[in-house]
């Protein structure tokens, strides 16, 4: 027999000015393998037309779908309601981010600002010679950079981040992830004191308060404290 299960949702909508912020209970049948995303799917399609949320691939590959469940920021497609032994969910959206309206976040402007901050892209003056074959990397260096560039840009490791609540200039345990990859990238020439000109200083590598939330959370896994300590370590001793 199918369980009862409630959901009950933060609803706001930051720009009708007759909008407050409400927690509303969505009562629904739970279905084998009922997935967050296919509750709030058939909530959406049966209960609520008006609420509003993110999805895009359904498989924890776009990062869109990042909300706080239950106080713990996670990916909504990946989670299971079997996993919730009461049945009962409390969402509301992932903070640090610009509320669009109920769970939906703009995750995409606060990584943009982070990325130009950071300047995640390779820096050199070697000329492109696009008719010559790409230049071989060392297989460990490249698998290295590939365990970084894993990152799916979800948020949820911001949205874990007691600094990124209190600093909205803090680039972030995905930020800092994004300078690691960088910093062991053979093609970029920047050298460890033009990293400590991006983030030598409380809103880069020094305002880690070493919570460890933002790895607990990642859905991808990321070692981000491993990398921020290493990071920290580099950059510390920079004149
Ligand atoms: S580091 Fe992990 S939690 Fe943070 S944005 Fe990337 S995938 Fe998401
Ligand atoms: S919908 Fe793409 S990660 Fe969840």
């Amino acid at each position: 027999m199918s369980r009862d299960i409630t959901i009950s949702v933060l609803k706001f909508n930051p720009r009708d000015e007759d909008s407050k912020p409400e927690f509303v209970e969505y009562n629904l049948k739970e279905t084998p393998g009922m997935t967050l995303f296919i509750a709030l799917t058939k909530i959406r399609e049966e209960i609520d037309a008006d609420l509003s949320f993110d999805f895009v691939c359904r498989a924890g590959i776009c990062g869109s779908c990042g909300m706080v469940v239950n106080g713990v920021p996670t990916l909504a497609c990946r989670t299971l309601i079997e996993n919730y032994p009461d049945g009962k969910l409390q969402l509301i959206p992932m903070p640090a981010f610009e509320l669009i309206k109920d769970l939906s976040v703009n995750t995409g402007k606060w990584m943009d600002n982070m990325s130009t901050k950071v300047e995640s892209w390779i820096v050199s003056n070697d000329e492109v010679d696009i008719t010559k074959i790409e230049e071989k990397m060392d297989p460990d260096t490249a698998d290295a950079v590939f365990e970084l560039d894993r990152c799916i840009e979800c948020g949820i490791c911001v949205a874990s981040c007691a600094t990124a609540l209190m600093r909205p200039d803090f680039v972030g345990p995905a930020g800092l992830n994004r300078i690691a990859r960088f910093s062991i990238d053979p093609r970029d020439k920047r050298t460890d004191d033009d990293f400590y000109e991006l983030i030598g200083d409380d809103n880069g590598i020094f305002g880690c308060m070493s919570l460890l939330s933002c790895e607990d959370h990642c859905p991808k896994h990321l070692p981000l404290q491993n990398k921020i300590a290493y990071l920290r370590r580099k950059l510390v001793s920079v004149k």
